[in-house]
């Protein structure tokens, strides 16, 4: 298996890239509310990311018809925008992923329109703090099962399973790169780190059963059990002593 190591020119030119998917999301996320339709989220990305320079990395991948991915309370990810209007209470994962100077940055998370009910707070902050325990161990000499398994202790823990399905993945030239990031696993297993690499961290949290299936539109992922579910996105740099979030956020944590 091949892991790209990124040089420190790369890894500045990533920054930029992360930096503008950060401000995507936050933009979105800034317009989620009761009342508004999931396309008016897919137009501010769709501005944002224009006034950046930046194309959408998911438009077209493999035919995707948008340019974020916008999943509603019992979708996973995938989530095509369109017609839906969001509803107060609901539970909503903004994917956004950017192509800027040829380097891909890739964040998501996940907000309630309006005000949760303590079990949506409670998702929401699992898929964070399972996201933030991956973090944590990002650097030189761990293991992908080391990610892989603090997602899951974190996420099961709170009395919530992970989606096995869908997978963070390494990140650069390509959207998608080696290595496969599962949000379930066992320490000391998979490839090993090496400071430099550029990964994507994603878990997806369900609030029930871990099984998910996709619906006929081919794209939206979604519980089988109608549980809700969250999304918690990062692209990082493996470090020698921590990793460097590229997507960070500046806006507020809404949960
Ligand atoms: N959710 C995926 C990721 O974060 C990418 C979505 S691809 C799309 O890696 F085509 F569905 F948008
Ligand atoms: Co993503
Ligand atoms: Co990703």
């Amino acid at each position: 298996m091949k892991i790209a190591i990124k040089t420190a020119a790369e890894i500045a030119a990533m920054r930029t890239s992360g930096r503008v998917a950060a401000r995507v999301l936050e933009a979105v996320c800034r317009r989620v509310r009761p009342g508004a339709t999931t396309r008016e989220l897919e137009e501010a990305a769709r501005e944002e990311m224009a006034r950046a320079g930046a194309v959408s990395a998911f438009f077209g991948y493999r035919g995707y018809p948008a340019h974020i991915c916008v999943s509603v309370n019992d979708e996973v990810v995938h989530g095509i925008p369109g017609d839906r209007t969001i509803a107060a209470g609901d539970v909503v994962s903004i994917d956004c992923g950017v192509l800027l100077g040829g380097w891909y940055g890739d964040t998501a998370r996940t907000v309630v329109a309006g005000a949760g009910d303590p079990t949506a707070l409670r998702l929401i902050r699992a898929a964070e703090d399972a996201l933030a325990a991956a973090v944590a161990r990002a650097v030189e000499g761990a293991h992908v099962g080391d990610l892989s398994a603090a997602v899951q202790r974190t996420v099961e823990a709170a009395g919530f399973s992970v989606v096995r399905e869908f997978v963070g993945h390494g990140i650069g030239r390509g959207l998608h790169e080696e290595p496969q990031v599962p949000n379930f696993g066992e320490p000391g297993q998979g490839p090993r780190l090496c400071a430099g690499m550029t990964l994507a961290i994603e878990p997806m949290v369900n609030e029930r059963g871990s099984e998910v299936r996709v619906d006929p539109d081919g794209w939206t992922v979604r519980t089988c059990d109608g549980g809700r579910s969250a999304h918690a996105e990062h692209t990082l740099v493996v470090g020698r002593d921590a990793a460097e979030v590229l997507t960070e956020r500046d806006g507020p944590d809404v949960v």
